[in-house]
């Protein structure tokens, strides 16, 4: 059987903004989902994922693969393995997605490129999902820490690395699942409302992604922690924190963290917070003490590959 992989992703600044065509910085974790998969000769396809609570994403991609790379011999068994838990909003949908998709390619032998197979999954999750970015499927296929804007347009791999090289990336998980469809509608819903005050904060986020990629491409970890405080106040601006997430990251500031927000839409699911080396033991005793659990992980991971 053909194994392929693909990471989640973890949202370092920009969300929401960037469904408004501003950029993001995305990073790929460590947490892969993989698929399994055999061509059957019965013409069905057989879908056997225990652990993907939503198959629609799984089976849309196999549709659209087909459609997209004229494939007419249909029969495949298909199996998944997970070795995260959805409920960290680490992106198993565009996961799953992305690895059924670079599989069928793999499985019947079309040659396409990274970003091809990336258009096809984009498309299948707004299928599926009616909203969203894609910055999720840009990790989950491209992998690394990227700038990222809707669709794809900007896709620029940035020299980030945050794991423990005298920095590195703390995540909270606030116990609190976020439903980010609802959330993305929900501001949508606001920024008609009040289109002016909703596009100037993303004007502001969108100012402050710019510095933050030119600080961290520098090395300079403190300014990134400073832009990302920042981040956050706008986000609780727009209405997305909640006093659970508002604790955590007063909590990691207070320990020392160069700067913390949430992370993804908001509401629940993780905060993340940038720290030195030093004050890594001390921030994340400080979250787990404010009702957080540390969720180990690894940035910066691989896109979408075949497994050995
Ligand atoms: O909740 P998450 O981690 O899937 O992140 C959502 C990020 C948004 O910008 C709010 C939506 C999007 O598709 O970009």
């Amino acid at each position: 059987m053909l194994t392929v992989s693909a990471p989640g992703k973890l949202m370092l600044m920009g969300e929401h903004a960037v469904v408004y065509g501003h950029p993001c910085i995305v990073t790929a974790v460590s947490e892969r989902l993989q698929v399994m998969m055999e061509k059957t000769t019965d013409g069905k396809i057989t879908i056997d994922a225990p652990q993907v609570h939503d198959t629609r994403f799984l089976k849309q991609a196999i549709f659209e693969g087909n459609t997209a790379w004229n494939i007419t011999q249909r029969g495949l068994l298909v199996k998944t393995q997970c070795n995260f838990s959805n409920c960290y909003g680490f992106g198993s949908s565009s996961a799953v997605t992305v690895a059924t998709l670079f599989a069928l390619t793999q499985l019947r032998n079309k040659k396409v490129t990274k970003k091809e197979v990336f258009d096809v999954a984009y498309k299948t999750v707004l299928k599926i999902q009616g909203v969203g970015s894609g910055f999720d499927v840009a990790a989950a296929t491209f992998g690394k820490t990227l700038l990222y804007t809707k669709g794809g347009g900007i896709l620029e791999e940035l020299p980030w690395n945050l794991n423990d090289n005298g920095v590195s990336l703390v995540i909270g998980y606030s116990g609190v699942k976020a439903d980010t469809p609802t959330i993305v509608k929900e501001i949508a819903k606001k920024r008609e409302e009040q289109t002016e005050r909703v596009d100037k904060l993303f004007s502001a986020i969108a100012k402050l992604v710019s510095q933050a990629k030119e600080a961290g491409n520098k090395g300079d970890w403190e300014s990134v922690g400073k832009f990302m405080n920042f981040n956050q106040e706008y986000l609780r601006d727009l209405g997305v924190s909640t006093e659970k997430l508002e604790s955590m990251i007063a909590a990691a500031k207070k320990a020392g963290a160069y700067g913390a927000k949430l992370s993804g839409a908001g509401r629940g699911d993780c905060i993340i917070a940038l720290v030195s080396k030093d004050r890594r033991e001390n921030v994340q005793n400080a979250i787990v003490q404010s009702g957080g659990t540390i969720v180990a992980t690894q940035t910066n991971a691989e896109g979408v590959r075949v497994d050995p």
